[in-house]
């Protein structure tokens, strides 16, 4: 099969989402689609390295939004039904907001479009499912509580990306998402992983019904729900 595979900017669902790529990855053309955020949020996670790794070729494309123009040529061949599926997993409320809204000015957003105008099926993973508290998990983190501000901050001088400032906080655009600060820090002032509950909005909940409506477009609960593998 040949598949195209969106990845939006959102941290819940994100692993899951990049460890079923890989296995459709095994089986399957797959063209990886980054949304700007979503190449930002992969590597916050230390997931972006993992996706670049498994993908090269013809078909087989990591495609960066933030490389593309503004008409996204390369979602052409959605409309030309050149796949056989698309899949957008994790799909965060700002794209699933535009898609039933008709917006396609983003490269998923864009994409999404042109498959409905080429029939090719469409599997949407959305963030906002249900209405209420969904538990979710941060990229790395500094606990102020715990900080000491040491006069030498051992995480920040183990940081490749020169993310920390000591005592203040870890700038995520900088963060690859690698670890190594939560390590080098004696105090364990640097949490990786750590799991928030967040309200959902009822508008994100909403928005994420009307797809339902959408000629073509599956939404699925989890990205362990696809079926095809
Ligand atoms: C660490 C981090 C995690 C995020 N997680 C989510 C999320 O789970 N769901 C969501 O809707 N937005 C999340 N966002 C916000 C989106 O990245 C932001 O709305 C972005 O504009 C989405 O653009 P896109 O839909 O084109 O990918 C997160 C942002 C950051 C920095």
């Amino acid at each position: 099969m040949k598949i195209g595979f969106g990845i939006t900017g959102a941290g819940h669902l994100l692993l899951d989402s990049v460890e079923l790529l890989e296995k459709l990855m095994a089986k399957h053309d797959v063209t990886v689609l980054l949304s700007a955020a979503g190449e930002e949020v992969l590597k916050m996670y230390g997931l972006y390295e993992r996706v670049e790794k498994i993908t090269g070729g013809y078909y087989n494309e990591l495609i960066r939004e933030k490389e593309q123009k503004f008409s996204y040529p390369i979602t052409g061949r959605f409309s030309l039904g050149k796949y056989d599926l698309l899949i957008v997993s994790p799909a965060t409320s700002n794209t699933i907001g535009k898609i039933v809204n008709g917006i396609a000015d983003t490269l998923i957003t864009n994409a999404v479009a042109q498959a409905g105008k080429g029939g090719v099926k469409t599997r949407i993973i959305p963030v906002d499912l249900e209405s209420g508290d969904l538990d979710t998990v941060l990229p790395s983190k500094l606990e102020l509580d715990l900080c000491q501000k040491c006069e030498v901050c051992e995480a920040a001088a183990d940081c490749p990306g020169d993310a920390i400032t000591p005592g203040i906080e870890i700038d995520l655009l900088k963060c690859q998402g690698c670890g190594a600060c939560a390590v080098a820090c004696p105090f364990s002032a640097i949490s990786a992983g750590k799991i928030i509950t967040i309200h959902m909005r009822e508008i994100d909940i909403k928005n994420t019904a009307k797809l339902h409506d959408f000629e073509g477009v599956e939404v699925l609960g989890h990205p362990s729900d696809l079926r095809i593998i």
